[in-house]
């Protein structure tokens, strides 16, 4: 069965670098990332975890925990994570989900037969607080994700759930967002104090309600 945004993002115990761990439990009232790799030790996956680990910082800000898979052994993710610190001179430091029998794959549709049987798809959910499933984007091997487009999302993802607002197209925090549709712009002039401008009666932007 395949995933959707705003379907409860499936639930799973499975043995990681960091011990046994209960997904729903482990993420708790955080937001959470969850993100496959091909396999151990290759290169652009030995990339996408040093970055992901030397901006641990700004998704601790957010309030995101972030949850690898690969579908190797705790023996060869505990030798890959020696490698990964060594060569992306940072220090890993979320855990990587050891899915031998590609139950969280399987799970989560991280393996797309077309692209290759055995190996996960570079696969990666934003989950929210609720459990729910905010953001699927799914790229293949040969392509490293853009980590900081991750947290460019879960800026949106964060701010549209608590206003009635959108961003639009390569918006980045601190920029004007739009007004959603459903809201008049007579009302949008009392929600958003900061002002609304009017560009068309269906494109209507206000300064981010939540920026100092
Ligand atoms: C990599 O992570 O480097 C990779 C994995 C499979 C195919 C191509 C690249």
């Amino acid at each position: 069965m395949s995933l959707h945004l705003g379907d409860q993002a499936p639930n799973f115990k499975a043995v990681t670098t960091a011990g046994e761990i209960d997904f729903h439990e482990w993420l708790g009232n955080s937001w959470g990332v969850l993100f496959s790799h091909p396999a151990d030790y290759t290169p652009v996956c030995t990339t996408e975890l040093g970055k992901t680990a030397l901006l641990a910082e700004e998704f601790a800000k957010r309030n995101v925990k972030v949850l690898a898979v690969s579908v190797d052994g705790i023996a060869q993710h505990n030798g890959w994570i020696k490698d990964i610190n060594e060569t992306q001179h940072t220090t890993v430091n979320f855990p990587i989900i050891a899915d031998e029998n590609r139950v969280v794959a399987g799970l989560y549709d991280m393996i797309h037969p077309n692209a290759s049987a055995t190996f996960t798809v570079r696969s990666l959910f934003v989950i929210g607080p609720d459990k729910l499933v905010k953001l699927m984007i799914t790229y293949p091997a040969s392509t490293g994700r853009n980590f900081t487009e991750v947290l460019r999302v879960i800026d949106s993802l964060q701010l549209t759930a608590q206003y009635s607002v959108a961003t639009p197209a390569d918006w980045k925090h601190g920029e004007d967002v739009i007004v959603v549709p459903a809201v008049s712009t007579e009302d949008a002039i009392k929600k958003f104090p900061k002002g609304v401008k009017v560009v068309k009666p269906y494109l209507r932007y206000t300064p981010q309600p939540d920026a100092k």
